[in-house]
């Protein structure tokens, strides 16, 4: 398990404004979250390494935003009307709802006959162990029956147009795919684009689960990173059918992307989607599993949708969704190879896997240990001496000329090693402190020396810098990956 709870990252997150409870001064929903200060820098910053990483350092890809509200046919011809459902259940009693599946699995409430109806919450799937009772009653009450299973669609319906009629309805989409599945030919014919490539997508997608939670693990509300990435079928890579290899390369791409920008690899392992698990439309899926505080459960999924997708698509809309093999002569219907992630479940896998609390000379220390490019702010710039105008000054100096090419925070709210802490707790990786040696001490006819002191967040360790090298300095450390101990071996260490 993670080292860290839930409970502990969702109050820090709520405290320190990287994610709120929406719509709390109302209650809040509990199955939709709201991103504060800097939860949307943290989320931001996920979303634009994605893109770059798999969008604009490659050759084989390029980027789409569509439509969150498309034609409901989109639905039909997906399969999603049909078959994007759970079972669900009842009870009687409360009128609370469950997953089918779920309803056994979930602690449940009991009175016990063997013990005068006495009150009691028992482990999902084990019996009372005063009467040996199995569950068969609604397992939150305790005392209504659950109805027969029936289909409950996730997909939210909502109305286009002045009038709300069946011919209006329409669906919040579920899943950014199939607006890349129905622009595939827009896209070539925008393009000229051979396979294999790629189109990519971020967007909001929107579920009505049954039983959201865990955070923001599971929302109503929340949004992916998706790409549909086009192979021939007739093609062969890797002395297989390239389908296969290119399957077997993203799924590598992927893992390869979570460990790179933090991720434990002993938290990350691969799940092979067997029997009835896998899809109507997949010929193989792999999800990227995270060790969460409730266990192993899915970062991401990786799928081979065969041509499922296109030729529902060409079915439905009467157009052809072909790409034209000039070797071979003949019209291919692509194979799509889909790594799905979702930027809420990155964005906490991230958080829970940064965390540490640390005891410095006798003190708790929390830190969140953010790769610099997920921080989100890179550079905080602490005055030493806030009463000091010429310190106060230098300060804010810095931050705006810092502030061009990393975000940089300016706070003198606190002494010094408060400040630092709080820096510490948001994953800020580098603090530049201006004191009055920076700034001379004219009554003393003392010059300053122009040089300020840089703390690396994990080391602590703190180097004396002159600010007209604090660009170069930034640029090696955040911009080119220079590692901390080689650029501060080149500076004087300052003193903690
Ligand atoms: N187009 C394929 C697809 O949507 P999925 O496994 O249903 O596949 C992909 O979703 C990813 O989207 C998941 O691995 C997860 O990261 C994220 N996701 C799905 N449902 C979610 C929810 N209710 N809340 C937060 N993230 C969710």
């Amino acid at each position: 398990m993670s080292a860290v709870s839930m409970d502990v990252i969702v109050s820090l997150c709520k405290r320190r404004g990287f994610v709120f409870q929406s719509s709390e001064i109302y209650g809040g929903t509990g199955s939709c979250w709201d991103y504060g200060p800097l939860g949307v820098e943290l989320r931001n910053n996920i979303k634009r390494i994605w893109w770059r990483d798999f969008v604009h350092q490659r050759d084989d890809m390029v980027g789409l935003d569509a439509s969150i509200l498309m034609h409901p046919t989109v639905w039909k011809a997906s399969g999603h009307v049909d078959n994007f459902t759970d079972p669900m259940v009842d009870c009687r009693e409360c009128k609370r709802r469950f997953r089918a599946d779920q309803a056994g699995t979930m602690d449940w409430t009991h009175y016990c006959p063997a013990t005068k109806g006495n009150k009691f919450t028992i482990k999902g799937g084990e019996p009372c162990k005063h009467c040996g009772a199995r569950r068969t009653l609604c397992p939150e009450c305790g005392k209504g029956e659950l109805t027969a299973p029936r289909q409950f669609n996730l997909m939210f319906k909502t109305f286009m147009g002045p009038v709300e009629e069946d011919a209006a309805l329409t669906y919040l989409r579920p899943e950014t795919a199939q607006g890349i599945f129905v622009n595939f030919d827009n896209v070539l014919q925008a393009t000229r684009r051979k396979l294999p490539f790629g189109i990519a997508q971020i967007g909001k997608a929107f579920r009505n689960e049954i039983t959201p939670g865990n955070f923001i693990f599971r929302s109503r509300e929340f949004e992916q990173m998706e790409i549909e990435f086009f192979v021939n079928p007739h093609d062969r890579l890797e002395g297989r059918p390239a389908d296969e290899a290119w399957h077997d390369r993203w799924i590598a791409d992927c893992q390869s992307w979570f460990t790179r920008y933090g991720l434990d690899p002993a938290n990350v392992k691969l799940h092979e989607h067997l029997g009835d698990e896998l899809a109507h439309y997949s010929k193989r899926t792999v999800d990227l599993l995270y060790r969460f505080p409730m266990g192993w459960n899915e970062l991401m999924g990786i799928a081979n949708r065969t041509d499922f997708d296109l030729k529902q698509h060409a079915k439905f809309s009467g157009k052809s969704l072909t790409w034209f093999d000039e070797e071979r002569k003949e019209h291919v219907v692509p194979f799509v190879i889909e790594p799905s992630a979702g930027v809420d479940r990155a964005l906490l896998a991230f958080l829970l896997d940064a965390y540490r609390e640390e005891e410095v000379r006798g003190d708790k220390r929390v830190v969140l240990r953010f790769h610099p490019e997920l921080a989100p702010i890179k550079i905080a710039v602490l005055p030493l001496l806030k009463k000091r105008p010429e310190i106060v000054a230098a300060g804010h100096d810095l931050r705006h000329r810092l502030t061009r090419r990393w975000l940089t925070l300016y706070d003198d709210t606190a002494a010094i090693g408060r400040l630092y802490r709080r820096q510490d707790e948001v994953g800020t990786p580098y603090c530049v402190t201006v004191d009055v040696k920076t700034v001379g001490d004219p009554e003393k006819g003392e010059a300053g020396d122009g040089k300020v002191t840089i703390r690396e967040r994990d080391t602590m360790q703190q180097i004396r810098v002159p600010i007209a090298e604090l660009e170069h300095v930034f640029g090696r450390l955040l911009d080119a990956g220079t590692p901390w101990s080689e650029v501060a071996a080149g500076y004087p260490r300052a003193e903690g």
